[in-house]
């Protein structure tokens, strides 16, 4: 192929891609206009093959007549890896030096961001139930996707998942029995509704939706590292005007608020475990 012919190749492909994108926002609100471009591509692609689609554009035609194929789609699109204690020293950070400092206020605001399907909010509750400071403890849960949302709200999981989440749990200093906090049936475990009480599981789009007032801790891990400069910018943002001063934010091991426009905002708190807290 010659390379002008190969040129022509990749922006046919781009410009198929930005009209997906397009159909996407003006059929079904969701903008990924500032998504990543290389792990969009790739997810689209993942999509194309495994629904047998011919072409980008015949996807278009699917996500306007299907809305089955488009919530099929945004599954794709969002990717939903998550698990219990994941990085269990960033737990065992939140654990030993946040919620000291949270658990002399007499009431603490926590808001999860991009939460999937409900592992990390589960796992912070279990911190709040070990510190004795759950009672007085409101976590707002969100996601963008009702599919996983309406998972987390369920809080039932495999029960294999669990099982292999119970040495992150320790790792991340748990001082129980990990098998307190679900109750277990057949191949499945739910999540115990003392745990529950105090979640609001909620759909909240951070492209386009608003803030959340006077939070003490927001957590948004590996949800960043999908979205472009300008969009990691308006998130930022967004999580500094909800943010109380002296509040915290934690982001994902791979992600930074270096060069961002809330750099200033905020002091380093644990840097090896990137949780920053808002200046007085
Ligand atoms: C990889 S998961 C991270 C889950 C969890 N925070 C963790 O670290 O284990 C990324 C989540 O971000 C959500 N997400 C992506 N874009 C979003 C948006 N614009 N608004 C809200 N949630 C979004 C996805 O639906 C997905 O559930």
């Amino acid at each position: 192929m010659s390379l002008r012919a190969e040129n022509a190749e990749i922006s046919n492909e781009n410009l198929e891609i930005n009209l997906l994108i397009e159909a996407v926002r003006k059929k079904y609100g969701y903008d990924f206009s500032g998504y990543s471009r290389a792990s969009l591509k790739r997810r689209i692609k993942k999509t194309l093959n495994e629904s047998y689609s011919t072409s980008i554009s015949g996807m278009i035609h699917r996500i306007i007549y299907e809305k089955e194929f488009f919530d099929r789609l945004l599954l794709d699109l969002s990717v939903n890896v998550t698990e219990m204690f994941r990085d269990p020293l960033f737990f065992k950070a939140i654990k030993e030096e946040v919620l000291p400092v949270l658990a002399k206020q007499s009431s603490i605001k926590i808001w999860h961001a991009g939460c999937s399907t409900g592992e990390e909010v589960y796992s912070m509750a279990i911190l709040l139930k070990e510190a004795d400071i759950y009672n007085k403890s409101q976590i707002f849960a969100t996601d963008f996707n009702e599919v996983v949302l309406s998972k987390a709200r369920q809080g039932i999981f495999p029960i294999g998942n669990l099982r292999e989440s119970t040495r992150n749990y320790q790792k991340s200093g748990g001082t129980g029995a990990f098998t307190d906090w679900y109750t277990a049936k057949y191949d499945f475990a739910m999540i115990k509704s003392t745990l529950r009480k105090n979640i609001l599981f909620a759909d909240h789009n951070l492209v386009t939706d608003g803030v959340f007032s006077e939070v003490d801790l927001v957590i948004c891990r590996n949800v960043l590292i999908y979205f472009e400069r300008s969009l990691q910018n308006r998130v930022f943002r967004l999580f500094s005007d909800s943010i109380s001063t002296g509040g915290f934010l934690a982001i994902g091991s791979k992600e930074s608020i270096h060069f961002s426009n809330i750099t200033d905002e905020f002091e380093q708190f644990s840097p090896a475990h990137k949780i920053f807290r808002k200046r007085k």
